[in-house]
C-alpha cells in the first residue's frame, strides 16, 4: 500500500506515543513511526504491555499497529524516510549550569535536531511537539538550516494539551489544536499541511493557527493559568480550616459564576505531573531574562502555595497525632500524581512521603498502578517504605491512613472494615476530599478533610 503522507514523532513518551496512535487511528492513509532511544520503551510499544497506562489506549494501539503505526529505535532510517516530524522528547528542568532549577534543559531538543540534520536527504517540516521556552523554534530553524547540503527546513510549533488519564478522549475531541508557524509563504505552506493532517478528524473551527512565538507561549500559560486556579483554591483551602467555611462549598459557589467556571477548582494535597511545575518555572525565568520581576514573583506564587499546601498536609498530622509520627505506620492511599495514570512525576505523594519518613514514620504505600514508579521515586528509603497493592492490606495496624490521590476505587472501600483492621485512635487525612467524611467520622475515624474544619472524637 502506498500512502499519502509518512509521519515521524521522535520520543515515544507520555505525549508522542498516544498522539501518534490517535493521527494513525484517524488517518488510515498516513504511515505513521514512532521512534525513541529508549530500545526497552519501544519493545513495550510492541508488545501487549504498554509503556504507559492510558485508558482507551490499548485498543487503539492494537488496532493500527503494523497497519500504519509503527514504534522503532532505527532513527536515522526514520528521518530519512519521513517527511513531516514531530519531535517530543522530554525537556526536564534544568539541573547545572545557568538557569539551574529554572530553565528548560534543551540538551535532548537540540541533539534531535542535529540528528535530523544529519539523516535528511529532502526537505522536512519540523514540528514541536514538546514545550519550549518562547523563540526555542528560532533556533531551531538556525540550526536545521546551518546545512549546506540546500535541503529546507520548515518550524512549526504545534503544543499538546492533553492531559494524562484523559489523553485519549482529549486527543479524540480536543477543544482546540494550536499550530504556531512563521508568517512566510513557506512557514503558511508548511502550516496548512498540518492543518490537514487534523482535519482529518478535528472541525475546522478548533484548530487554530498564530505566529510561532505566540503558540509556544500559549502553551506556558494555559498550564500556568490551569496549576493558578489550583493554587488559589488551594490557598483558600488554608482559609477555610481556620474558619467555619467549607471548601467544597465555596468552590461550588464561585465555580456557577458563568465567567469563572467549575473546572479546576478542586482543593486537593497540591498539583504534581511532568507539566505545570516545569512550564510556570520556565515562564518565570523567562519573565526574570526579560526584567519583568513583578511578572516572574506573581507566577513564582503559585508554585511556593503548591510546595505549602503539600507542607501543610504534614503539619497537620503531626499536629493531630500528638506531635510525633515516630515509630507510627501510616498508610499512603495513592502515589499516582492524579487518577487514571501509573505516572509519579512531580507527585505530591513523593515529598509528603519523604517528610513522613523524616518524621520518623513507617510508611505503608498503596497504589493501583503507579508502584513501579513509587519505587524507582523512592529508592535509599526501603528501610522506612513499604509498597503493597491492595489497599485494604496496605492499612491493616497502621495508626493513620491518607488518601493522596483520587483514585474511584477507595471511595469504594469498606471503611467499617479498615476502622477495624487500624491502630486506635484511627485517623483519617483526605488529601482529595473524595471519602464519605460523616459517614468515615461516624465509624470512628478522627477525620481531616482539605478545607474543612475537622472532625474529631477529641474533647
Ligand atoms: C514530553 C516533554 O517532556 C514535555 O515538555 C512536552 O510537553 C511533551 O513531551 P512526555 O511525553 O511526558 O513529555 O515525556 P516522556 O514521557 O519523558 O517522553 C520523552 C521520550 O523522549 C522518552 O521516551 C525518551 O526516551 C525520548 N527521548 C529523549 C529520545 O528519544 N531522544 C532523546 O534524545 C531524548
Ligand atoms: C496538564 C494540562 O491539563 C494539560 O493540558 C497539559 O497538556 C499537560 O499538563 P496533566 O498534568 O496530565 O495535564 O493533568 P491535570 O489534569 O492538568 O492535573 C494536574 C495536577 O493538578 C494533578 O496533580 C491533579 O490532581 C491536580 N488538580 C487538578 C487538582 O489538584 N485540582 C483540580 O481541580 C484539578
Amino acid at each position: 500500500m502506498t500512502f499519502e503522507k509518512h509521519i515521524l514523532c521522535i520520543g515515544a513518551g507520555y505525549v508522542g506515543g498516544p498522539t501518534m496512535a490517535m493521527i494513525a487511528c484517524r488517518c488510515p492513509r498516513y504511515r505513521v513511526t514512532v521512534v525513541d532511544v529508549n530500545r526497552e520503551k519501544i519493545d513495550q510499544w510492541n508488545s501487549d504491555e504498554l509503556p504507559i497506562y492510558e485508558p482507551g489506549l490499548d485498543e487503539i494501539v492494537r488496532a493500527v499497529r503494523g497497519k500504519n503505526l509503527f514504534f522503532s529505535t532505527d532513527i536515522p532510517k526514520a528521518i530519512e524516510e519521513n517527511d513531516i516530524i514531530f519531535v517530543s522528547v522530554n525537556t526536564p528542568t534544568k539541573n547545572y549550569g545557568v538557569g539551574a532549577g529554572m530553565a528548560a534543559d534543551l540538551q535532548f531538543w537540540e541533539k534531535t535536531a542535529r540528528e535530523i540534520l544529519k539523516y535528511s536527504k529532502s526537505p522536512k517540516i519540523v514540528i514541536e511537539k514538546s514545550t519550549l521556552p518562547v523563540k526555542t523554534a528560532l533556533a531551531m530553524e538556525r540550526i536545521l538550516n546551518s546545512n549546506h547540503h540546500g535541503i529546507a527546513f520548515d518550524v512549526l510549533s504545534n503544543p499538546e494539551f492533553l492531559a494524562e488519564g484523559t489523553a485519549v478522549r482529549d486527543l479524540t475531541s480536543p477543544d482546540r489544536v494550536l499550530i504556531g508557524s512563521e508568517e512566510t509563504e513557506r512557514g503558511l505552506r508548511a502550516r496548512d499541511i498540518l492543518v490537514e493532517i487534523y482535519a482529518n478528524w478535528v472541525p475546522r473551527e478548533r484548530i487554530l493557527t498564530s505566529n510561532i512565538w505566540s503558540s509556544e507561549l500559549s502553551k506556558l500559560v494555559s498550564n500556568a493559568f490551569l496549576a493558578q486556579r489550583i493554587s488559589s483554591i488551594n490557598a483558600i483551602s488554608a482559609l477555610c480550616e481556620k474558619t467555619d467555611a467549607d471548601i467544597t462549598e465555596v468552590s461550588r459557589a464561585v465555580g456557577t459564576d458563568s465567567r469563572i467556571g467549575p473546572k479546576f477548582l478542586n482543593s486537593s494535597v497540591g498539583f504534581g505531573g511532568s507539566c505545570f511545575k516545569k512550564d510556570i518555572l520556565n515562564l518565570v525565568y523567562l519573565c526574570r531574562h526579560y526584567g519583568l520581576n513583578e511578572v516572574a514573583d506573581y507566577w513564582e506564587g503559585v508554585l511556593k502555595i503548591n510546595d505549602y499546601q503539600q507542607d501543610r498536609f504534614v503539619l497537620t498530622m503531626i499536629d493531630a497525632m500528638f506531635n510525633t509520627l515516630s515509630g507510627k505506620k501510616i498508610c499512603v492511599w495513592g502515589f499516582a500524581f492524579k487518577a487514571d495514570t501509573g505516572d509519579t512525576r512531580e507527585s505530591p505523594a513523593i515529598r509528603i512521603t519523604k517528610r513522613l519518613v523524616e518524621e520518623n514514620a513507617l510508611v505503608i504505600v498503596s497504589d493501583p498502578k503507579a508502584l513501579k514508579n513509587a519505587r524507582a521515586d523512592l529508592c535509599g528509603l526501603e528501610d522506612r517504605v513499604s509498597f503493597v497493592e491492595d489497599p485494604m492490606e496496605a492499612v491493616k495496624g497502621c495508626h493513620a491512613l491518607c488518601v493522596l490521590t483520587e483514585w474511584d476505587l477507595y471511595r469504594h472501600q469498606d471503611f467499617e472494615a479498615v476502622y477495624a483492621s487500624m491502630a486506635k485512635p484511627s485517623f483519617l487525612f483526605d488529601g482529595r476530599n473524595i471519602l464519605d467524611h460523616g459517614k468515615c467520622f461516624r465509624i470512628g475515624f478522627n477525620v481531616y478533610p482539605i478545607g474543612k474544619p475537622p472532625m474529631t472524637h477529641f474533647q
